[in-house]
């Protein structure tokens, strides 16, 4: 396993150029097994949970090769209706082929995904919607095998959670009903990014669907789709992520080919918290504008902040004076990064969903866990303002979402380097 040591201390300064969205890759990966033709998808990110999901696709029979960024995805006419659990227990987002197997061949039996370190990962919401378009559930042995009695049958489906919507859910009842026959609606669908950039993913194959970015999304099940080029959208994560590593390190930094317009309740509380941030067409300019100031946070589905820069915005929180509140709607038990930031001097205490965050002047470099994806990356942001080093183990956490992030960090001025632990 590899470790990531960081100097801190140094202002970044200059440009980055951000990857293609590995939340919209994903389900465009799974929605392109809805077609027997080729697909060519381009801004594909290099990240460990791309290969899992092209590893995936493999097993399942199709045909996939991803070179320098672009993805070549042949389905075919031999799909196997079987995600085995040796490739879905390391990534949850597998399960989003449930959808697609079932659209095409009538039948799927994918692992469940179990749990993962920001919590339980239930699929209860996708198995109600696949069930309401007139499909059996079976769930033994650790899989849910799940086949349609006939013909898939568009439906009214409520998508409401205890956490409100559902993202992948949201992708799985939308990817099956652009093949089931007749009409589909889904009420309180996800309104992420992502999402949407399924639904024209799915539009330019040929499927019929409307008011996807709404909480409303209707389907309109068709006969056959077709494989196309698509371009997929920047990942909005990894720009805030670059957000917050200018504002935690006083720096100055051009984020480009990125979409301000998916970062608005970020951009909104870096404001709030005494960040200078100009917006341009693809580009964001941010740098530090005086005194950091507290913030209060809560976690919500889009448009709100979004759960996967929770920890990247409390780790600036640690260093800002006075009190922030962050409170995580969306997993609550998304706290693994906090006694790790601890451990580097912060000063946070729990109170069920919420943590108080008392802001201390310096964090003091230490050797950090990383849990889970975006708490490797708030214990990266801490180490670039820490005194001292910071070796982050276990940064394969890191490597699931994060292209090339230690060369960005360089090409910045931080002082950051992977060894082998
Ligand atoms: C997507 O996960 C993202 N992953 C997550 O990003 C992100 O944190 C999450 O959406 C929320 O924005 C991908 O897109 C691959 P959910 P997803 O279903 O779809 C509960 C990252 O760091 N729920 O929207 O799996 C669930 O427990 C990852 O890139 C049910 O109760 O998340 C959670 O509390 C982490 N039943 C809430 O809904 C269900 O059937 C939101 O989960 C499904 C979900």
């Amino acid at each position: 396993m590899d470790k990531i040591i960081i100097e801190g201390g140094v202002k970044l300064k200059g440009e980055v150029d951000i990857s293609g969205s590995k939340n919209a890759v994903l389900p465009i990966m799974a929605a392109a097994l809805l077609t027997e033709e080729e697909s060519i998808i381009e801004n594909v990110p290099s990240l460990w949970d791309v290969h899992t999901m092209v590893k995936l696709l493999r097993s399942l029979g199709a045909k996939a090769i991803l070179e320098e960024g672009i993805l070549k995805i042949k389905p075919g006419n031999h799909l196997k209706p079987l995600a085995p659990y040796r490739l879905v227990k390391t990534m949850r987002a597998s399960v989003c082929v449930l959808g697609p197997l079932l659209a095409r061949l009538g039948e799927a039996e994918v692992s469940l995904p179990g749990g993962c370190a920001i919590g339980p990962r239930p699929i209860d919401l996708h198995l109600k919607g696949l069930e309401a378009l007139n499909a059996d559930i079976n769930i033994q042995h650790g899989y849910v095998k799940i086949k349609t009695k006939k013909k898939l049958r568009g439906s009214e489906i409520y998508l409401g959670g205890a956490y409100g919507s559902s993202v992948l859910a949201t992708d799985n009842v939308m990817m099956a009903a652009t093949l089931s026959h007749g009409k589909t609606v889904i009420e309180n669908a996800a309104c992420e990014p992502e999402v949407v950039d399924l639904a024209r993913f799915l539009k330019k194959m040929g499927a019929k669907i409307e008011g996807e970015g709404s909480p409303r999304i209707e389907i309109e099940g068709v006969r056959k789709l077709r494989g196309v080029n698509y371009r997929v959208i920047p990942d909005r994560i990894e720009a805030g992520t670059f957000m917050f590593a200018a504002a935690i390190t006083g720096g100055d930094i051009l984020i480009r080919r990125m979409e301000p317009g998916h970062l608005n309740a970020v951009i909104d509380k870096l404001h709030q918290a005494g960040v200078r941030i100009d917006k341009f067409k693809n580009t964001v300019h941010v740098r530090k504008n005086g005194r950091l100031k507290p913030i209060d946070i809560t976690t919500l589905p889009y448009p709100a902040f979004p759960t996967d820069l929770q920890a990247q915005a409390m780790a600036l929180m640690s260093v800002t004076p006075g009190i922030s509140i962050v409170t995580e709607k969306i997993y609550p038990n998304r706290f693994m990064h906090v006694p790790e930031l601890g451990r580097m001097g912060a000063k946070i205490i729990l109170e069920g969903p919420s943590a108080i965050v008392h802001g201390v002047k310096k964090l003091s470099g230490a050797p950090v866990m990383a849990s889970d994806l975006r708490a490797s990356a708030a214990l990266v942001l801490a180490g670039l303002v820490a005194e001292g080093a910071t070796e982050v183990q276990r940064v394969y956490h890191l490597d699931r979402g994060y292209e090339n992030l230690e060369q960005k960090l360089t090409s910045l001025g931080a002082k950051i380097r992977r060894e082998k632990e």
